[in-house]
């Protein structure tokens, strides 16, 4: 179901005694718009994360799973153990992984059927290099990325999936995608979405932005018509700053 959506993506920052004062910071941060929250913190402070969360609305992800249940697959953590920790949501694909630990859309299908046998939500992410952009490529690349790893879901496994749309150039450079770059991208992603399972789950579907989004930048972006929110990382170690943007609707 459609809805504004903050995500906190931490990436590998914080141990637990820096991630329990980030909790703590954020337990104590007023919500003043709509967004559901969510915060990613790596695998061994999640559980942390869950019962100092459980009393707020805000929600816990993790940041990457994997297909299996369990098995000969060491340093890896597979959605049911997330699940025991309190973790309802993963983020998969994001471009780091794919960058750096090569993962492929056939791989990342995978991980999104095991996490939606799980009864999990995913945070689905994509988006195109610079040289796609400035080959006008990016469209393409897109729409790539989500037909091979997400279409060959059945309409209905839309109601737990949640897009987020990260151009890889706009990450952690401070080059935010300008607000009409992204809902033009987020209407073409949604265009594609509806030629393949019609506009009703088109529009039921909440797609993020995220590529240096700032408590400066957010409200114009989120204010564009297919924007949902935003995916969030380096401004999402900061309470104040994270509720900046979470309140920026
Ligand atoms: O997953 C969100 C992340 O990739 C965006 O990072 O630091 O540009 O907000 P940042």
């Amino acid at each position: 179901m459609r809805k504004n959506i903050v995500a906190g993506n931490w990436k590998m920052n914080n141990d637990l005694s820096k991630t329990e004062a980030l909790l703590a910071d954020l337990a104590n941060q007023t919500k003043t718009s709509n967004a559901e929250v969510i915060v990613a913190p790596t695998f061994t402070n999640l559980y942390q994360a869950y019962k100092v969360l459980k009393s707020t609305d805000i929600h816990v992800a993790a940041q990457n799973m994997h297909y299996a249940e369990n098995g000969a697959y060491t340093g890896e953590i597979s959605a049911s153990m997330l699940k025991s920790v309190g973790a309802e949501i993963v983020i998969l694909g994001h471009s780091e992984r794919r960058e750096y630990f090569n993962e492929t859309d056939a791989l990342l299908a995978k991980k999104v059927d095991a996490a939606l046998a799980n009864d999990m939500t995913v945070i689905f992410c994509f988006g195109e290099e610079l040289a796609d952009r400035k080959s006008g490529n990016e469209e393409t690349v897109v729409e790539n990325q989500i037909k091979n790893a997400l279409f060959h879901l059945e309409a209905s496994a839309f109601n737990k999936i949640v897009l987020a749309y990260e151009p890889v150039w706009a990450i952690g450079t401070g080059e935010t995608a300008s607000p009409e770059q992204a809902q033009d991208m987020h209407a073409f992603i949604r265009k594609t979405l509806a030629n393949k399972y019609g506009a009703e789950v088109a529009d039921s579907v909440s797609i993020l932005y995220g590529g240096s989004v700032k408590p400066a930048n957010a409200q114009e972006i989120f204010s564009k018509p297919d924007v949902d929110g935003g995916l969030i990382g380096g401004a999402s170690l900061k309470a104040e700053d994270f509720f900046a943007i979470v309140n920026a609707f």
